[in-house]
């Protein structure tokens, strides 16, 4: 396996991508009114009905979670369940809080794709909803029901493994724990990942998982019972790569037909759980489960995920943090300044040429990139991933914005993965630039934040830096490259 894109080794922080806790960050509100007129019969003026209008909307974009089994907390699949939440139907679907999808385009940012099951409504289907609420939420003729669908499943398909700790974990104490769990998959000849899903087993503690491959040679701290070791702050490998990640709100990862992660037989994996345990947690053991599907087929592209960003240093040759207007003693630094409510954060990371450059010759392999997502804690509120082609390949232009998640959720954590051919993906070519864009709000106004400040029992924002803890933060871009095998 060619290891050309190691970035990974100069992000100051796959190690650091620790997923601060706490808050809800909710992101419902905003819109006035919408409440259930109560008890509509028949059509209204609006003729919009459930069975016509509403429950082929509900059927396609919400039932996967909104049905038994599902994530949610609710079903969405009579006209009594939907009746009974139909205020807060629209208020969520007015905001595009449901169905949760963070991407958008907007007048600055338009990616050149459009993302693979994207869920999102559209206006029309968003106004209907609003119409139907508004006329009192009738019910209308049964006859007019769609035809009866299975939800959509949005599980992995066709897993062919699931691998867990040796035995399940219970937390000591009451503090943020990080905890390395070595699995062995049991992998022997060729292996390709070409898909997983992580389930945390104890979610009300899990708040992200992070599976990293190894040597089993590089691995030797002293195992608990569980097969665990304590590792805040990273796994304290030589050479972690990060293969499979987990955040709230991540669901399974399919990779197109053609793309795998080549693994190593003998290889070993180790799965970093943070733990996050509070008032309302229910402290039952934790086992988080791996699910993968593997190949022993040599697919013709590989799978490189990448966290890009967390640079606290100012920029030194493409790669740092850029200057912002908060910056004290004219260099940049990484802080949000409590009380204010428009910081940003701007990353910066062009590619060195040597990267894409095969040690020992050979020909230039240059990565497409065919998944985006963002990732911040609970400060964040926006975040904007945009790439400058230095020297633009296959008719990408000159620039071109990644993924816009304009309203951040840090519940809702997702990889976009573009919706086209693997030739059409842009290009990642040496001297291009990526840029990060980090929006955050330090103030009580922002709810998220708010209410992991009362939480923790402070009485209002402070200062925020690069870090670990929850209230520290943090700015990367997470890249899924797919690049020849
Ligand atoms: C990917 C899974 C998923 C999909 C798809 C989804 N939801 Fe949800 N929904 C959730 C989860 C989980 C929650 C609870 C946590 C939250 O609010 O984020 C929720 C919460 C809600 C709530 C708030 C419930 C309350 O307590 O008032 C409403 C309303 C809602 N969803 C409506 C919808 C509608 C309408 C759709 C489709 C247009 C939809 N959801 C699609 C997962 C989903």
């Amino acid at each position: 396996m060619k290891s050309i894109l190691s970035l990974v080794g100069v992000l100051c922080g796959v190690s650091a991508l620790v997923i601060a806790c706490g808050g809800n960050g909710s992101s419902g509100g905003g819109v006035s009114g919408g409440e259930t007129a109560d008890g509509g019969v028949g059509p209204t003026s609006s003729g919009v009905t459930f069975h016509k209008d509403i429950e082929p909307i509900l059927q396609d974009h919400c039932q996967a979670c909104h049905s038994a089994g599902g994530i949610a907390p609710m079903s969405l699949l009579t006209y009594q369940d939907a009746q009974l939440f139909a205020g807060s139907i629209q208020v969520k679907t007015a905001t595009r809080a449901m169905p949760p999808w963070g991407a958008r385009s907007s007048a600055s940012c338009k990616p050149r794709y459009a993302f693979k099951s994207d869920p999102s409504l559209t206006d029309a289907q968003i106004k209907l909803i609003a119409d139907w609420v508004a006329g009192g939420s009738p019910e209308g003729d049964p006859k007019d029901a769609p035809a009866a669908k299975l939800p959509p499943d949005l599980g992995l398909k066709k897993p062919t493994q699931s691998n867990a700790p040796i035995a399940p974990y219970t937390l000591k104490g009451q503090g943020d724990q990080f905890r390395c769990f070595v699995i062995d998959p049991k992998i022997v000849g060729d292996a390709y990942l070409t898909g997983y899903d992580i389930t945390p087993g104890n979610k009300t503690i899990v708040h992200h998982a992070l599976v990293f491959s190894a040597a089993a040679t590089e691995i030797t701290q002293a195992l608990d019972a569980s097969g665990s070791y304590d590792c805040f702050g990273g796994p304290g490998l030589a050479t972690p790569k990060l293969i499979a990640a987990w955040a709230p709100g991540t669901g399974a990862v399919d990779l197109p037909a053609n793309v795998g992660l080549p693994l190593k037989a003998g290889t070993k994996f180790i799965m970093q759980v943070h733990y996050h345990p509070h008032a309302n947690a229910n402290m039952a053991p934790d086992s988080t489960t791996l699910t993968m599907r593997l190949t022993a087929t040599r697919p013709e592209y590989t799978f490189d995920p990448e966290l890009i960003g967390n640079f606290s240093g100012a920029i030194k040759d493409g790669i740092g943090l850029a200057a912002d207007p908060d910056d004290r003693n004219g260099t940049p630094e990484f802080r949000i300044p409590a009380n204010s409510s428009t910081h940003t954060e701007t990353q910066v990371f062009t590619l060195p040429a040597n990267l894409v450059t095969p040690v020992g010759g050979g020909a230039v392999i240059t990565p497409q990139i065919l998944a985006v997502g963002a990732h911040m804690h609970l400060v964040g509120v926006a975040e904007e991933v945009r790439v400058k082609h230095a020297v633009p390949m296959n008719g990408d232009p000159a620039e071109e914005c990644l993924l816009n998640v304009p309203a951040w959720d840090f519940n809702w954590q997702r990889s976009y993965q573009y919706d086209t051919d693997i030739t059409k993906l842009p290009y990642y070519n040496a001297n291009d630039v990526l840029t990060v864009t980090c929006h955050y709000d330090n103030t009580m106004q922002n709810r998220a934040l708010a209410s992991s400040i009362l939480e923790q029992g402070m009485t209002g924002p402070k200062d925020v830096v690069l870090g670990e803890t929850t209230l520290d933060e943090m700015c990367l871009g997470v890249v899924g490259f797919v690049y020849k095998l």
